[in-house]
This record gives structure tokens, sequence and C-alpha cells, in this order.
């Protein structure tokens, strides 16, 4: 018999959910006998998330600003990019976010099969993220592209390809920085990014990119595959699907916005985060070496059911509080307020616009490929 806490990548491979679910109420923490410690449960995920001096977000030698950073060099670039995601701000893009949710949602056929993730998904997240960060129209179809060879890299687990498609991903972007040298702050978000200084000193182009690129390279992934989660979640749910459009009809912003993030803690797509254990460390019965890898499964610490005694059932009053689904501790998502702002406005405008969503008959729902969570794909009927 083997150690009933190794993990397998085979039982990940049926049903990520599902395996973390199981593999949860054995083990708080897991481990692959390979060095590396998957921590499930929801009270020990808390605890290693809120003590970065034990977990170091430093997990490559490629610097990723804010992510990989820790103590005061973290605070610093996080003061940055907390800046740039204020309520006041936020506000600021919801008509444009709108706009766009209108036309993606009014151009979508009825009564015929539509691929929720491709046709409004990746479009509305390309769309409101672009036209946030002042980035031309025509960049669109080249980020869609590279949204897609990104995706396929990192299911593919080869670190190289995934290193390649980044390395594309910021020469993109250092074009852009290159069209903006002369601007001055106020014309967009990426030219007052560039007039930025820490400790005195401007930012590098290296650390802009950086910055830009956790702005849009992996959240532009997890907008499309929210709306995927959200939407499978509307069509086999007929009785949460009414009284979210009654609350979209009637405008309740705050109730829309606590039920998405409701929706995406049933089945949490952005599924975890790296740390790297400083010292030897206990956690949940298990010691963790200095030096090991260590994973935070958010999706499953979101469904334990110490705290969720019912995982699956949506109640939002409930299990806000509990919620990780945008993490916590110093790393704590700063795009939140967005995140949630844009979720909400396509649900929104979705249901607003449609008198009834169902699955597709025609096409099964296909679940994404570990390690990416949520759905690949999420074929609908609009009436
Ligand atoms: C559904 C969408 C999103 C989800 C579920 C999500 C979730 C998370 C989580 C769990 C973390 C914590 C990471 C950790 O502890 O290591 C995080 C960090 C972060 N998120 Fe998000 N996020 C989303 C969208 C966004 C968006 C749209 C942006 C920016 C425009 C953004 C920017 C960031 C940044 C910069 C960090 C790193 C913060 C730091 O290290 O201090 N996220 N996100």
């Amino acid at each position: 018999m083997g150690d009933p806490c190794d993990i397998t990548s085979d039982q990940i491979w049926e049903d990520q959910r599902a395996a973390y679910d199981a593999m949860r109420s054995r083990c708080p923490v897991a481990h692959d006998g390979e060095g590396t410690w998957t921590v499930l449960r929801h009270a020990e995920v808390v605890a290693a998330a809120t003590d970065p001096g034990t977990y170091s977000s430093t997990v490559t030698a490629r610097r990723a600003i804010p992510n990989s950073l820790d103590g005061a060099d973290h605070a610093a670039f996080r003061a940055i990019v907390d800046r740039y995601m204020t309520p006041e701000r936020v506000a600021r893009e919801e008509s444009q976010c709108r706009a766009h949710a209108a036309a993606i949602v009014d151009a979508l056929p009825r009564g015929s099969t539509v691929r929720t993730v491709a046709h409004l998904g990746v479009p509305f997240a390309v769309r409101t993220q672009s036209a946030w960060l002042g980035w031309p129209p025509d960049l669109e179809d080249v980020l869609v592209a590279w949204m897609a060879d990104n995706h396929a890299a990192t299911r593919s687990g080869d670190r190289e390809r995934t290193a390649a498609v980044a390395e594309r991903f910021d020469a993109m972007i250092q074009g852009l920085l290159e069209a903006r040298r002369e601007a001055a702050p106020d014309a967009d978000v990426t030219a007052e990014l560039m007039h930025e200084t820490i400790g005195g000193r401007p930012l590098t182009d290296e650390e802009i990119v950086s910055i830009l690129r956790n702005w849009t390279a992996g959240d532009l992934g997890s907008i499309a595959t929210s709306i995927g989660v959200i939407v499978h979640f509307l069509a086999t749910h007929p009785e949460e699907q009414d009284l979210l459009r009654a609350l979209a009809v009637h405008g309740n912003a705050a109730a829309l916005e606590a039920a998405v993030e409701e929706i995406l803690r049933i089945d949490d797509p952005f599924v975890a985060n790296r740390r790297r254990a400083t010292r030897d460390a206990e956690l949940g019965g298990e010691t963790i070496p200095a030096g090991a890898r260590v994973i935070l499964n958010w999706t499953a610490a979101n469904r334990d059911p110490l705290v969720f005694p019912d995982p699956d059932t949506f109640d939002p009053a409930r299990h806000a509080a509990d919620n990780l689904v945008f993490g916590i501790g110093p790393h704590v998502c700063p795009g939140r307020a967005l995140t949630l702002m844009e979720l909400r406005v396509v649900t929104e405008e979705l249901l607003r616009r449609t008198a009834g969503i169902t699955l597709s008959e025609e096409r099964p729902t296909v679940r994404e490929t570990p390690p990416v969570g949520g759905w690949a794909r999420v074929p609908v009927v609009l009436r």
C-alpha cells in the first residue's frame, strides 16, 4: 500500500476537482514523493499564504513583479500596482466593459450552439483589458492567438515551450513601450506606468514588461475561463439563473458580484499558486523540508467541508468571508475589484439580453486539461 497522502497525476488527469476533494479528506497536505507538497485544506492554505516568511513567493529565477517578490521589495512594487486598481479607477472602466459585453452578446446567435469560452470569454477578456491598458484594437487578434499558444504551452508542461511563448509576449509589450517613449503620463495606463518611480529611480523596461505581463498574460486567461465557469453554472442551475437574471434586470451590482465570486468558489478555475519553504515547517501534520516546492491549492481549499459544510451549495452570504478565489495574505489579488466588475458586467449583459441559457444538446462540455482549471468548452444555446 502506498502512502495515502501520495498524489498521483492519473487521478488529477481524470477530474481535478474530484481528485482534490478525495485527497483533501485524507490529507490536508499531500506530496508527490519528488519534493512537491500540495496544500489542500482551507486552514493550512490560509496559514501558508499568510506566512510569507516561511513560504516564499520567490519560486523561480525569473523575476515576476510583484508575484515572485517577498518582503519590502514586494510591498514597494505592490503599492504601485494597487494604485491602478482602486475602486475609482475600476468604476471608470465600467462603461467600456459594458459596451464590449453588449456588442459581443448581441452578435451571438440565438437558438443554435454558442461556444462560451471562445466566442464570449476570450473576446470579452481581450477587448476590455486592451481598452483599459490603451492598447490598439489591431493587437486583439495577436493577443487571442498568443493566449491560445500560452494555454497550449502551459498544458504541455514543457518549460522551454512556455518560456519561448513568454518571450514572444515580452517582445510584443516592448514594442508598445517603444511607441510610447515620448507620450505624456496621462496618454493611457501603459504610458502612466512608464512614468512610475521606485526608490527615487524610474522603473526599468524589464520591470514594466513584467508588471504588464502579469496584468495580461495570466489574467486574460482567467477572465475567459471564469466566464466559462459562470455560464456553465447558469446553464445547469435554472433556479439560480432566474434569480441572477432578476438581479441583472434590477441592476443589483453588489449581489451579482457576490454571486459571481460564489460561483467561482464552487468551481475555482484559478487552481493554484506556488511557494518555496524557507525553513523546515510543520503544516497539517506533515514536515515540509526547507527548500521544498509548496503548492497552495485554492480550488481544493474553496471546497473544504470543514469550512463550507455543503461545498456545492450556492450561498454567497454564508460563504463570502472564507472565499479564497482571489487568495489571501500579502499577495491577495489586487485585480479582484476589476475582475468582479468585468465578470458582473458581462453576466448582466448576457442575462439581460437573453431569456434563457441551456447546455447545447449537440456538443458536450469539456473540462480543461490540468494544471488549467475550469472548462475548455461550454457549448450553450441562448434564447
Ligand atoms: C478570475 C480572475 C482572477 C483570479 C481568480 C485571480 C486570482 C488571484 C490569486 C489567487 C492571487 C494570489 C496569488 C498568490 O498568492 O501567489 C492573485 C494575485 C495577483 N493577481 Fe489575480 N486573479 C484574477 C484576475 C486578475 C486580474 C484581472 C489582474 C490584473 C489586471 C490580476 C492581477 C494579479 C496580480 C498582479 C497578482 C499578484 C499580487 C502579488 O503578488 O502581490 N488578477 N490573483
